[in-house]
């Protein structure tokens, strides 16, 4: 198997994909990391599953690991469960030589890689990501954190991976709505760059998904690696149906839908706004619309819900660019650029039309 070399800082870090890989992940990790002691972080659903696993691989190999558990759930991100978790690390005894590995969804390898960046000023961190959706997006790029009472992600760092292990088979005991919602976002990374990709995904083989998780990787890190800290602009294309799908979420208090299923609607609503501004020819349109319903993503809101909250959520200050607001769009699949001939009209009229 040839690893994923996604370039990051000075060294870069390798992503393996393969099926089984946890029964390997002792000889993997020794073979790149030199501590002994080290902490897997986990959630109550996926470490039930798979935490005997990693742990018994990681002692048959020498390391000392402990298990730290948290609830599942985006609600467990914060800055109170970091220092809960930080407590457990110090009173074990880990210390600078020490490293972390997040076991889990992106919940988890977010707050697992703050911990990583913030214990004794920073520890390797190793991903084993769990969902589709943190296997092609979450844990690459970099970025940790953890949520507070004003909003998402307001308190973290960037803190890239020591190594990423993507064993396909855990992906057999996700849910179904949770495996969907990762193709929101790989659907993203097809509209922004790929429009092979996008073809392919119309018959896309379940049963071997390594594939196209590679691909996804290699989309996501190239972009990063052009603009790591979001300052040049490349990384703001990865926000294409994001500003909607974002205003979206919070619309829906964070319950009614799940991130990539928000994010396909703002994907829908960042179509009908290229349309308008960028060209995007209708029958390409129709042919991603088509694509997110394959898998059983929304490309409607529910006949109730309330648009207005969904104006209301959105990033939007009259002080800045007269009335403009930088969006993504795309002129054609396969390809993105932010615009700024984007009113807060047009995105109304997106959304009007959802
Ligand atoms: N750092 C980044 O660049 C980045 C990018 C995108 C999203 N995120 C973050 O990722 C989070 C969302 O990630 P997510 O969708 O993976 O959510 P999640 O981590 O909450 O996982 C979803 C659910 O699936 C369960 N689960 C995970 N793996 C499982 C498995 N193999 N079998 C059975 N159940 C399993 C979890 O316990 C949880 O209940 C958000 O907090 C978001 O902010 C971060
Ligand atoms: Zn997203």
């Amino acid at each position: 198997m040839i690893p994923v070399k996604v370039r990051a800082g000075p060294r870069g870090y390798d992503v393996l994909i393969e099926p089984g890989l946890l029964a390997n992940f002792g000889d993997i990790v020794k073979k790149r990391l030199r501590g002994l002691h080290c902490a897997i972080i986990s959630d109550s659903n996926v470490a039930p599953l798979f935490s005997e696993r990693v742990k018994r691989s990681l002692t048959s190999t020498g390391f000392q690991p402990m298990l730290v558990t948290i609830p599942a759930g985006e609600q467990s991100k914060t800055l109170e469960q970091a220092s809960a978790i930080c407590d457990q690390m110090i009173a074990a005894g880990l210390d600078r030589r020490s490293f972390v590995v997040g076991l889990g969804g992106g919940v988890i390898g977010d707050i697992s890689g703050f911990v990583g960046a913030v214990y004794h000023r920073g520890i390797p961190h190793v991903q084993i990501p769990t969902t589709l959706l943190a296997m092609v997006d979450s844990s690459i790029g970099g970025k940790t954190g953890v949520n507070t009472r004003a909003g998402k992600n307001l308190i973290g760092a960037i803190h890239h991976p020591a190594l990423v292990i993507d064993d396909v088979d855990v992906l057999k005991t996700l849910p179904r709505r949770e495996f969907n919602q990762g193709f929101a976002e790989i659907i993203k990374h097809a509209i922004i760059a790929d429009a092979e990709m996008f073809v392919a995904l119309k018959n896309v083989d379940l049963e071997d998904l390594a594939p196209l998780i590679r691909r996804n990787i290699e989309i996501k890190s190239k972009i990063v690696a052009k603009d790591e800290r979001d300052r040049t602009g490349e990384r703001v294309l990865l926000n294409f149906g994001h500003t909607v799908g974002h205003a979206i979420e919070r619309a829906g208090n964070y319950r009614e839908f799940l991130h990539g299923e928000a994010i396909s609607l703002g994907i829908v609503a960042a179509c009908s706004v290229s349309m308008k501004k960028a060209g995007l020819p209708r029958d390409q349109r129709d042919g991603i619309v088509d694509l997110l319903q394959r898998f059983d993503l929304p490309a409607r809101l529910p006949p109730n819900f309330q648009r207005e909250k969904i104006f209301q959520a959105l990033p939007y200050d009259k002080k800045f660019e007269s009335g403009k607001i930088r969006f993504v769009v795309t002129p054609r699949i396969g390809s993105a650029h932010l615009s700024s001939e984007v009113a807060i009209e047009d995105i109304r009229e997106a959304v009007d039309q959802l």
